[in-house]
């Protein structure tokens, strides 16, 4: 149980308790669900929450709830929630692979999520982990300020030039195609990518792009959508994962799949931790020096698998991929834009862009609600 002094009241008069198991950025977020006549109790911890204690902090009357992605909203929680009269949940995140949709549905919860405000922000981190990777620049770090420095030498730390190299993405949705542009047209790298789906408008910008350059005299870059994941991994010289993570893409890179790619290959993972056998990379890159890997994501999230953090060819930083101002103040007013909204009984929003729901008047509609449909929620028609 979580002492009291543990969490924070926002306008302690209003008539829809709404919980939020984080602290989040921004102010506007608060004001969207006191508007709402929301009387919001913000979780002060920086504890990941267990289901108990988010059971406990629900209670016997609670209209709805944002949560985090490292929390397991399923049939419990739902039930939960539903029992204590909630309608509406947002998940503080684009993924929501911690959620139990279903059950949501079952339970007459609706359910948020928070897209279009990370893409940009997700893949600059992978660009960013794709050149400390490349270039060496935390082990290279590490040494300068241990005071090892001692002169520009030939040979030290020589890395992997990318430019007009072989990006390979995995998963062209929307953050793997903002990668894919990033890393085509800032590095002239030709690009490999593996979907379910074609992806037209990333083919199209990289045929306009790679006219731009014939016209320049400059050799073009291409693009092609591979048939296999073997394939692709056999030719990038950096590979990127961005599918989501459910049955189907669980270790979708193992030893096996490791094996294929070149022996000073990239990997690259800002997606879900449990894309990769962890452990197996782990064996990968002690017995193959000159292979990198990038992670913001963990198997076991936070825990790491043994013997990654000796790695020296292993960049990690903690699941960062959206930690800037304005995506984490963005997310935040779209969560509460989705629960506010679904109390409010607005309609569901039918754009793919969520940008209005930034600006100064925003639209009378839940920005994002994933099973909307399930629901019965009418599409937003103004
Ligand atoms: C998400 O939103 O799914 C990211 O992993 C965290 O911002």
């Amino acid at each position: 149980m979580l002492h009291h002094e543990k969490w924070k009241v926002y306008n302690p008069q209003g008539n829809r308790r709404v919980i939020v198991t984080k602290e989040l950025p921004g102010e506007r977020w608060i004001e969207i669900l006191m508007q709402a006549d929301c009387r919001v109790e913000v979780c002060t911890s920086t504890e990941i929450l267990g289901i108990d204690e988010i059971r406990s902090a629900i209670g016997d009357r609670c209209s709805g709830a944002i949560g985090q992605l490292t929390e397991a909203w399923g049939d419990e929680l739902f039930s939960v929630l539903k029992k204590a009269g909630g309608i509406a949940y947002s998940n503080y995140a684009v993924g929501y692979n911690n959620l139990d949709i279903g059950a949501a549905t079952r339970h007459g919860i609706s359910v948020g999520n928070t897209p279009g405000v990370l893409t940009e922000t997700t893949a600059e981190m992978t660009v960013a982990l794709t050149f400390a990777a490349a270039r060496r620049v935390v082990e290279a770090d590490r040494f300068t300020r241990e005071g090892r420095y001692h002169g520009w030498l030939p040979n030290l730390f020589l890395g992997e030039l990318l430019n007009r190299k072989t990006v390979g993405v995995i998963g062209a949705g929307r953050i793997g195609a903002a990668y894919a542009r990033m890393m085509v047209e800032g590095h002239k790298m030709d690009l490999v990518y593996y979907d379910l789906y074609r992806n037209n408008n990333l083919e199209e910008d990289i045929a306009a792009y790679a006219d731009f350059l014939r016209s320049r005299g400059e050799q073009p870059v291409t693009c092609r959508k591979m048939e296999s994941i073997e394939g692709l991994l056999q030719t990038a010289d950096l590979v990127s994962l961005h599918p989501i993570l459910d049955e189907t893409t669980h270790h979708l890179i193992d030893a096996g799949r490791l094996e294929l790619m070149k022996k000073n290959a990239i990997l690259i993972n800002a997606s879900r931790g449990p894309l990769i056998d962890e452990e197996a990379l782990v064996n990968h890159c002690r017995n193959n020096p000159d292979f990198r890997a990038g992670l913001d994501v963990f198997e076991d999230e936070p825990d790491l698998k043994p013997g990654l953090v000796e790695l020296d060819n292993v960049v990690i930083v903690p699941h960062l991929g959206s930690a800037t101002i304005w995506t984490r103040q963005s997310m935040a007013i779209l969560a509460a834009g989705n629960v506010a909204g679904i109390l409010r009984r607005y309609p569901a929003w039918k754009g793919d862009s969520v940008s209005p729901f930034l600006e100064d008047d925003p639209p009378e509609a839940a920005p994002s609600i994933l099973n909307a449909e399930e629901m019965g929620i009418p599409k937003y028609s103004g």
